[in-house]
């Protein structure tokens, strides 16, 4: 049987991690500043984490949802208080896609609504309601397309205002705007966005899938804002590696028995890593990290003139090369061996380790201005 083929592979096989680093069979060794797409929270392998899995999976490694899962509730617990949300409930499932699919059917359920308003450039995942919740044609299926979404300029406030009224059941929008090149929804925006779901009985969802567990110096993007969504949610850094996801949940919404359901969301090794990821995040000071670090890269990415804008918050990080960005890419790749995120059409994205050092981005910016001088010789 061959591979369904759908992804564009660059031609490493990368054998070890550690860290923020990569290995291939040969030895030659990777900085790895993209973080297996915002997925490596704490560092690849981390030995907390590792050894929780390992430990996990010497007692209970599956067993379905009807059963009790004290794992389960401690993660939530734990969650809560490291996000800042300890009133919220949680739904675990197994990706990001899943967590904004849940999502949008919580506020269809809640509201006895099927109206869906999305950002254009936003990304939600492939599943039926958050593709279509996605702008992005190519990959929304005559089948998703029956789903009613219209699509906002973001941070264009007096469309919001025209537009948004008691017809919708939800509002759904990026903490930061990941795959549609590190885009920022304005504080006041999100303000403004937040009063008028409350005034008309939406519901607001913030996807935090790429933004949150710490990236950008708070637990979640839009606490920049000081706002309180409805429902947020979360994936990939919160297993650093372990499929797992996430819905947090507003007290204000209350379950029903069935209303949700999966056969693999928050399974015990998934749990295991998800706590583990937590506990890294506190002990190491991450959030703090990323804040740090995110903000000197941004300094000296802004000191090159080669870069027409540098945008994100902590170590969410977008820039933009005056000329020929897929060049540096894979310059900084295959002779730099430095591996980086891209958002089209032109922005390089970095999503580290929420780990990575004043060293290791130090020898990334060496390599960035090597490359610079070769371009411009
Ligand atoms: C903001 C955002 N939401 C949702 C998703 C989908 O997550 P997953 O690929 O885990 O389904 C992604 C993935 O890139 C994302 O960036």
């Amino acid at each position: 049987m061959d591979l369904f083929n759908v992804y564009p592979l660059f031609p490493i096989q990368p054998i070890k991690a550690e860290g923020s680093w990569l290995w291939d069979a040969a030895g030659k060794k990777y900085l790895d500043l993209y973080g297996g797409h915002a997925v490596i929270s704490i560092g690849h392998n981390h030995p907390v984490w590792a050894e929780a899995l390992r430990a996990q999976l010497g007692q209970i490694s599956f067993y379905s949802n009807s059963v009790q899962n004290p794992l389960q509730e401690k993660l939530a617990a734990r969650l809560g208080e490291v996000s800042g949300y300890p009133d919220f409930q949680l739904f675990l499932c197994n990706s990001g896609a899943e967590a904004n699919e849940n999502a949008l059917k919580l506020a269809s359920f809640v509201t006895g609504r099927s109206k869906i308003l999305a950002f254009k450039d936003a990304f939600h995942g492939r599943t039926s309601a958050a593709v279509a919740a996605t702008d992005n044609p190519k990959i929304v299926a005559p089948l998703n397309a029956g789903h009613q979404v219209s699509f906002l300029p973001l941070n264009d406030l007096p469309a919001l205002e025209a537009t948004l009224d008691d017809s919708y059941a939800a509002v759904i929008i990026e903490g930061i705007q990941g795959v549609g090149g590190i885009r920022l929804p304005e504080d006041a925006f999100l303000q403004r966005l937040s009063a008028l779901c409350k005034a008309k009985g939406v519901l607001l969802i913030l996807d935090e899938v790429q933004s949150g567990y710490g990236r950008t110096g708070r637990f979640f993007a839009h606490q920049y804002a000081g706002i309180r969504p409805d429902l947020i949610t979360v994936a990939k850094g919160m297993g650093n590696g372990f499929p797992i996801g996430g819905v947090l949940i507003s007290p204000d919404i209350q379950p029903r028995m069935g209303m949700l359901g999966t056969t693999f969301g928050g399974n015990y090794l998934a749990c295991a890593a998800a706590l583990a990821v937590l506990e890294v995040i506190e002990t190491e000071k991450l959030m703090q990290n990323a804040l740090e670090q995110g903000q000197w890269l941004t300094e000296k990415l802004q000191k090159l003139a080669v870069f027409s804008e540098v945008r994100g918050r902590g170590l969410m990080l977008g820039f933009e090369p005056v000329t020929a960005p897929q060049d540096l890419r894979q310059k900084l790749l295959h002779e730099q061996h430095i591996f980086t995120g891209e958002a089209k059409p032109n922005t390089i994205r970095l999503l580290p380790s929420l780990a990575v050092s004043r060293t290791e981005l130090d020898y990334f910016m060496a390599a960035v201005q090597q490359q610079i001088q070769l371009q411009s010789a």
